[in-house]
C-alpha cells in the first residue's frame, strides 16, 4: 500500500487538537452522567479509534459495548441510504444510559438508523457522541449531544476512519487528493 504522504491534500485536525478536545468532551461527559448508568456503544470499526480515547478521559464508571453495521462498500463514497446490522450488542441496554460513539456523521442514515433500532432496547436514555460532523451533506435529521468537530465537505480519513480499510492507524484526521488517491493504487 502506498506511504499516505502521497495522497494527504492537508491536515485537517492534528493529534494534539485532537485529544485536547476528546479530554474537554470527557469532562463535559463526566458530569453529565454522574448519576447515570452509562453505556458507550460503538460502531465499529471506524468509532473505534475515538472510543478508546475518549473512554479513558471519563471518570465515571461505564461499561462499552460494539455492534457493527453496513453502510459503506469498499471504494463506494456515497452512502446509500441503506444500513444492514452484522454485529449485534452483546449488552442488554433497557434501562441504562446509552451514548453512541460515532467517527462521522456523514448524510446521517447510519445514526439514523442505529438510533431506531437501539431504542427498541427500551435504554432509559439514547444520546450522541460524533467525533466529526459533516454537516453539509445531511440528508437525515439526527440528533447529536455532543460534537468534536464541525467538518467542511472533504473526504477524511486517519484517527479510525479508513481509506479503503487502511490508515485508521494515523493519529490525525487528514483530506484526500482525489486527484492522488485511486483504489487499487
Ligand atoms: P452516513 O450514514 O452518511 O452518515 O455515513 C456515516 C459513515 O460513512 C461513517 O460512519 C463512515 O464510516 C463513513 N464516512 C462518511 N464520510 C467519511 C469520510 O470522509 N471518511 C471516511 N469515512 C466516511
Ligand atoms: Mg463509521
Amino acid at each position: 500500500m502506498r506511504d499516505y504522504r502521497e495522497f494527504l491534500a492537508e491536515t485537517l485536525i492534528d493529534a494534539a487538537s485532537l485529544q485536547s478536545r476528546i479530554a474537554e468532551l470527557g469532562v463535559e461527559i463526566s458530569q453529565d452522567y454522574r448519576d447515570s448508568d452509562l453505556v458507550l456503544i460503538c460502531i465499529l470499526r471506524g468509532g473505534m479509534v475515538f472510543l478508546v480515547d475518549l473512554m479513558r478521559q471519563i471518570t465515571v464508571p461505564h461499561m462499552m459495548d460494539f455492534m457493527a453495521i453496513a453502510s459503506y462498500g469498499t471504494g463506494v463514497r456515497q452512502s446509500r441510504g441503506t444500513v444492514r446490522l452484522t454485529l449485534d450488542l452483546q449488552t442488554d441496554i433497557q434501562d441504562k444510559d446509552v451514548l453512541l460513539v460515532e467517527d462521522i456523521i456523514d448524510s446521517g442514515h447510519t445514526v439514523h438508523y442505529v438510533l431506531e433500532f437501539l431504542s427498541t432496547r427500551k435504554p432509559r436514555s439514547l444520546k450522541v457522541c460524533t467525533l466529526l460532523d459533516k454537516h453539509e451533506r445531511r440528508e437525515t435529521d439526527v440528533p447529536i449531544h455532543y460534537c468534536g468537530f464541525v467538518i467542511p465537505n472533504k473526504y477524511v480519513f486517519g484517527y479510525g476512519l479508513d481509506l479503503d480499510e487502511y490508515y485508521r492507524n494515523l493519529p490525525f484526521i487528514g483530506v484526500i487528493d482525489p486527484e492522488k488517491y485511486h483504489q487499487n493504487g
